[in-house]
């Protein structure tokens, strides 16, 4: 069973939500397309393609990678190969591309592996990271959209759905004792109240925010894979240097969550955009690693 056979089972209405929802957020991801260098750009895990749209409109040569069929299928007539992140290279060729764009798949890359199937492991961020180096060209891009771990230490969280935390941590592949490079563990400290780690909590959150059509999916990913600075530091030691990389709270996820689940920290960073550079490239734009105070960078 591959990596994306195991990580479906969606029923079609679920499917078409998860898909609906990827191309809802397209204005929070065009961003990263200022960051893209002139020429062909490489869209891994692309979806259903609609942010190769934007990049072509803007005038790059595109390409997209993504390992399920039924995301090749929806992208139609884009070019868009059927593959793993860890395969950039073999599909792209090797020193091919200016820049690889990573919205929202490195977690997933991390919770369901690549073609092993291997879940939660650093490992397989690694392999992919290790695949773009080769398949960028000196100079190179790489941007990641993706899931940041808030601050360490204990939070408390408050839910008001019955059963909603049990019933998360019984089907989450990182519950405590699993074997993961992370695990997730809550306790029951009152009716309604939980605690554990923030990061813990964050992903119950950010696990619950989407309902119950997407929990089936959602469950089985770990979002908030690294903080912020320590993310930077591990891609910088693929043997890129960060240009820049700053956190946000993703549009819709307070509103999401207001008057269901409540925190006794503030509401932390839901994501993070870090732009990188090839080590040894040309580096066209000053190094500016703004990381705000808050990561003690
Ligand atoms: C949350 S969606 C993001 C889609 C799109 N990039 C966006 O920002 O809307 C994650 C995508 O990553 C793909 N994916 C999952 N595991 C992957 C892997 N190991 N390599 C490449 N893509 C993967 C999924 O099939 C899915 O299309």
């Amino acid at each position: 069973m591959t990596a994306v056979e195991s990580a479906g089972g969606l029923e079609a209405d679920a499917l078409d939500l998860y898909y609906a929802r990827m191309s809802a957020s397209i204005g929070d991801k065009a961003e990263m397309v200022r960051h893209v260098r002139p020429g062909r750009a490489l869209d891994v895990g692309c979806g259903s393609g609609e942010l190769l749209d934007v990049l072509a409109a803007a005038g790059h040569e595109v390409v997209g990678l993504d390992p399920a069929p039924e995301s090749v299928r929806r992208a139609g007539a884009r070019n868009v190969h059927l593959a793993y992140a860890d395969e950039a290279a073999e599909v792209c060729g090797p020193h091919s591309l200016d820049t690889v764009v990573c919205s929202s798949v490195l977690h997933e890359v991390f919770s369901y592996g690549n073609a092993d199937a291997v879940v939660g492991r650093e490992s397989s961020v690694s392999a992919a990271l290790v695949a773009f180096r080769r398949a960028l060209v000196p100079g190179g891009r790489l941007i990641v959209r993706d899931g940041v771990m808030p601050a360490p230490g204990p939070a408390r969280i408050r839910v008001d759905e019955p059963g909603a935390v049990e019933r998360f941590l019984r089907h989450s592949p990182f519950r405590r004792g699993h074997g993961t490079d992370r695990e997730i563990h809550l306790e029951q400290v009152g009716p309604d109240a939980f605690e554990g780690e923030f990061s813990s909590a964050m992903e119950f959150a950010f696990t619950y925010t989407w309902g119950e059509r997407s929990f089936a999916r959602e469950v089985r990913e770990f979002y908030g894979v690294f903080r912020l600075a320590e993310y930077a530091r591990f891609v910088q030691a693929h043997g890129f240097r960060l240009v820049c990389a700053r956190e946000y709270v993703q549009p819709g996820y307070r509103d999401h969550l207001a008057g269901r689940v409540s925190f006794d920290r503030d509401f932390p960073a839901s994501n993070g955009l870090w732009v990188y550079e090839v080590d040894g490239g040309a580096g066209r734009e000053r190094t500016v690693a703004r990381i705000g105070p808050r990561q003690g960078l």
